[in-house]
């Protein structure tokens, strides 16, 4: 994507191809019970009501002090909401639901092996465990409010458990996806700053148990030699009681959760009413470089915003099972399976192992034992589940009201087998567009409101107002059937508050592109800048074509290309990386990793697979290249940059135009005859 004109032109041309979809519609029972069911509230979020609108999110919470303004913008663009007002986000989640629905249950965890029983954790056992982690974390670790620690834990209900415990607190949880390799939680360890690491024994994937203790060795390992010393590393157990790892306990350094809980049986802490601008936690995510971005959400806005969202998009109703099948260590998770149902008293069901295991119809039959009502997932999910058996989920008699889909595209399509199949067309489908750094939606529709149109996310949601700028910043009309850079006009309380601890690249990654004027406080000055390319239809839909930098989107999770390649480049023999992305059925796209080596070392299978084993090292086994070619040479431009356009061109069997301008031409030909066998 080095290049900047082929960029637009693919873009054009994707959107010149797009057929528009015809609309469908919500029935009238899912109308008849929605939570929004007029069109006042675009009104009410209308800009001549900004920021004033947003308070209709907070008055969802439980404020210990209400705030003195609502959108403090004096230091731009670092947008500060609810300021003066003091908030718990686990007295929120938790202790405010103990009054009426202490019995009712708050996470239903699904342990993969099929035959383990279901727990159902009801909101007074949440709040019984959260209180004990907590008196734990305060007496035994030490934390405080606006400490940091990170957590490396998997699906399973410690991982919420924890979170909460940390925000009773006021610490700053730090979650790793659980699938990310050792050396991935030693980089955002010591990035953190953390001086305690979370993490559990072992867990379910596949019908394996996975020793994941190993990984906690590795991280804190790696992370003082990077500068970060750990000194208490606290393991959960998978099965209380019972020791799921053959690594070895590393003595006054790990230590048993489950064992430490038995001297906290019963103890209360109070939770802390932390500042609303406080961070409440950090969400790590790619960017172009290969230094993950610590994404820093507030407590207050970003509680308010997904608590909103989650009523008024995904129609969350306290009686309501709702099942969101993304990782609680991706953004989703936050915001859609922990912090944005608990906070509206929902049963939200945790799963822990993948949606296949034993079968395909696993997830339906989930969705039947516990009556799901609303389910959540990723088209690579849908996608994957309709290969193996289109037919499968008919044979279920689960009923959903709501469906949610997230993280990349969904072809027309998918949409209508997951429409018409999954949703045995009775559902809504909200396609929803958002980012680690946006902390809730940004795009979809109000289910009772907007038709769906399928491949659409469609409008902002109430209270965002996208824009489309081309390169020279000049607006992208609806209907003009241009694509450009998608930008959101103005702050919302979700929103990312600074990256940690690097707040120029905050400025520079998401708000210098577009900015009108660089000292000045007015938001409407500060245009966010995406990242994702989009066009506008004359109804005000959005359609999503992807990023416009260099970043991958594999099954709906965020890799950077030069990520990837750093991670390439600790093999010893690797001189160059480059990766590009790979269109795929099931995935979206998977990375190709084109290598060239060091003088005087052979381009062997062994040595390619040794590559691809450094990356699953490295960063997890998520970013394992489908394809690790080994050139004699990258083709290069006469400044000597890689031309990834090319390679990309050469991966997906398309034409690479015209390559007379490289330093090496004829490099291309010996490439593509390797690719193409
Ligand atoms: C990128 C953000 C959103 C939480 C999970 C991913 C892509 C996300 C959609 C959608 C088309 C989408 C964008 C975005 N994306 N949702 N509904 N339609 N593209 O969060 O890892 O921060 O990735 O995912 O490219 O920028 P993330």
């Amino acid at each position: 994507m080095a290049d900047k004109e082929v960029v637009e032109t693919s873009e054009a041309q994707i959107a010149v191809h797009w057929k528009e979809e015809e609309c469908v519609y919500p029935s009238k029972e899912f109308i008849n019970q929605a939570n929004v069911k007029d069109e006042t509230v675009y009104k009410r979020f209308d800009l001549d009501n900004f920021p004033e609108c947003f308070t209709e999110y907070a008055d969802l919470l439980h404020w210990d002090k209400s705030w003195d303004t609502i959108l403090d913008t004096s230091d731009a663009p670092c947008w500060k909401w609810f300021v003066g007002g003091r908030i718990n986000a686990c007295y929120n989640c938790v202790d405010r639901h103990l009054e009426k629905n202490k019995n009712k249950t708050a996470i239903h965890f699904v342990p993969e092996p099929e035959n383990e029983r279901v727990q159902h954790i009801t909101y007074q056992e949440l709040y019984v465990q959260v209180n004990e982690l907590a008196a734990l974390l305060q007496d035994f670790a030490g934390l405080k409010a606006g400490d940091t620690v990170t957590l490396h834990l998997p699906m399973t209900a410690e991982l919420p458990i924890t979170m909460l415990a940390c925000a009773r607190l006021g610490v700053i949880h730090s979650e790793v996806f659980g699938g990310f390799s050792g050396r991935a939680c030693a980089d955002r360890i010591e990035d953190a700053k953390s001086r305690v690491l979370i993490t559990i024994d072992g867990y379910y994937r596949s019908g394996k148990l996975i020793d994941h203790k190993q990984n906690a060795d590795i991280a804190v390992d790696l992370a003082k030699k990077d500068g970060q010393k750990v000194d208490k590393v606290l393991i959960w157990q998978r099965y209380p009681g019972k020791n799921s790892t053959p690594t070895p306990m590393i003595e006054g350094r790990d230590y048993i959760i489950n064992d430490l809980l038995k001297d906290y049986r019963g103890k209360k802490v109070d939770p802390v009413p932390m500042p609303a601008e406080d961070p409440l936690f950090l969400m790590y995510t790619s960017g172009t470089t290969g230094k993950p971005k610590g994404c820093q959400h507030s407590t207050g806005g970003y509680l308010a915003y997904v608590a909103g969202t989650s009523k008024y998009i995904q129609d969350i109703h306290p009686e309501d099972v709702y099942w969101c099948m993304a990782d609680i260590g991706w953004i989703t998770g936050h915001s859609y399976i922990v912090y944005g149902p608990l906070s509206l008293c929902a049963s939200s069901v945790i799963y822990e192992g993948v949606p296949t295991y034993p079968d395909a119809g696993r997830a339906w039959r989930i969705a039947e034992e516990l009556d799901v009502n609303i389910f959540h997932t990723a088209p690579t999910v849908i996608r994957a589940l309709r290969k193996i058996d289109p037919d499968l989920p008919k044979k279920y008699n689960h009923h959903f009201k709501h469906m949610t889909t997230v993280g990349e595209p969904i072809e027309p399509q998918v949409w209508r087998w997951y429409h018409e199949v999954v949703g045995k067309g009775e559902a809504v489908i909200v396609d929803t567009w958002w980012q680690t750094e946006t902390g809730g939606f940004l795009c979809g529709t109000v289910p009772a409101i907007k038709p769906m149109k399928p491949g659409s996310t469609g409008p902002g949601v109430p209270g965002i107002y996208p824009i489309i700028y081309d390169e020279e910043g000049n607006e992208i009309k609806a209907g003009e059937g241009r694509a450009g850079n998608i930008c959101i006009k103005n702050p919302w309380p979700g929103a990312f508050q600074t990256i940690w601890r690097d707040r120029d690249r905050y400025v520079s990654t998401y708000y210098a592109r577009y900015c009108k004027d660089k000292n000045s406080k007015d938001w409407r000055d500060w245009p966010y800048l995406t990242g994702d390319a989009a066009m506008e239809a004359e109804d005000g839909y959005y359609r999503i074509l992807g990023r416009i930098d260099d970043v991958i989107n594999v099954s709906g999770h965020r890799l950077g290309t030069k990520e990837i390649e750093s991670a390439a480049l600790t093999v010893m023999e690797v001189a160059e990386a480059a990766v590009v992305p790979v269109a795929d059925d099931i995935k979206g796209v998977v990375p190709d990793l084109y290598i060239s080596l060091k003088p005087g070392y052979e381009p062997t299978d062994e040595l390619a697979m040794k590559i691809s084993a450094g990356i699953c090292d490295t960063i997890g086994k998520i970013a394992r290249p489908r394809k690790v070619w080994l050139v004699s040479d990258m083709p290069k431009t006469r400044s000597g940059k890689i031309m990834r356009r090319v390679l990309g061109a050469i991966s997906n069997k398309k034409d690479v135009g015209d390559v007379s301008t490289l330093a090496n031409p004829e490099i291309v030909d010996e490439i593509q005859k390797k690719v193409s066998g």
